[in-house]
């Protein structure tokens, strides 16, 4: 497959980059990196540990103490997926539910937090031939990434795709709860002070709100051909 790139991919939460990032990857035998899982992994980290307070006040010193003893990998499963570690165990189910949705964009806007994952997520790139998808990928994590891209949808379509999601693991959730959280955290996302989303001036554009999952593969595959010349 040539010499092995980096590829960056960034949007909003429920943008379905992640689908994306893991088919692509699996496809062209990279190591796919779900950055948002590691932000999620700390933020359960800080639920169990009692750092966040009923009125979501989080403890930032205790939080940055407790970093260094942090230990975040992914365990790939024999149906092709990975799952989140914290520590030793697997902590996939739980950091997708909604108590840690609710609570994780606070914890990713603290930068000794995102500087700590951000030192991982660069030492996870060294070798290359990885797709990384999140928030900073292509503008802070790996601005040298020799493709990137840039994934939008309205929050209804995310909002939609994530209570479907949900739904299908058996989750008692609301659409509107999770409309409210999707909107929450693009704002929080988009306006917090530390590497918010943006676009990287040299990131496509794409907007999938229209897309099967299988027209998204066959651009991003495109997209990839392009770049390494295959
Ligand atoms: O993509 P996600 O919904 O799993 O991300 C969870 C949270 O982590 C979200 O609030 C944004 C934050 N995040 C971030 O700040 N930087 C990243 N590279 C990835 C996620």
């Amino acid at each position: 497959m040539g010499t092995p790139i980096i590829i960056a991919i960034d949007g909003f939460s429920s943008s379905g980059k992640s689908t994306m990032a893991r088919r692509l990857a699996s496809r062209i035998g990279y190591r796919y990196i779900d950055s948002g899982a590691m932000y999620r992994a700390v933020t359960l980290y800080a639920l169990e540990a009692g750092l966040i307070t009923s009125d979501g006040t989080i403890d930032e010193d205790s939080l940055v103490t407790a970093l260094p003893h942090l230990q975040i990998d992914f365990e790939p499963q024999a149906d092709g997926t990975q799952h989140t570690m914290l520590n030793g165990i697997d902590v996939e189910d739980e950091i997708r539910r909604l108590r840690v949705s609710n609570a994780v964009s606070p914890v990713a806007a603290i930068p000794a937090v995102r500087h700590a994952l951000v030192d991982m997520q660069k030492e996870m790139g060294k070798t290359k031939g990885i797709v990384m998808d999140g928030r900073d990928i292509g503008t802070v994590v790996f601005p040298q990434a020799e493709l990137k891209i840039y994934v939008d949808a309205t929050a209804e379509t995310r909002a939609q795709r994530r209570f479907k999601e949900m739904v299908e693991k058996g989750a008692q959730v609301s659409y509107e709860d999770i409309l409210a959280n999707v909107v929450h955290r693009d704002h929080i996302d988009t306006t917090r002070s530390e590497s918010p989303l943006r676009r990287a001036d040299d990131a496509i554009s794409l907007d999938n709100s229209r897309m099967t999952i299988e027209e998204q593969d066959e651009w991003l595959l495109n997209q990839f051909k392009r770049v390494t010349g295959q």
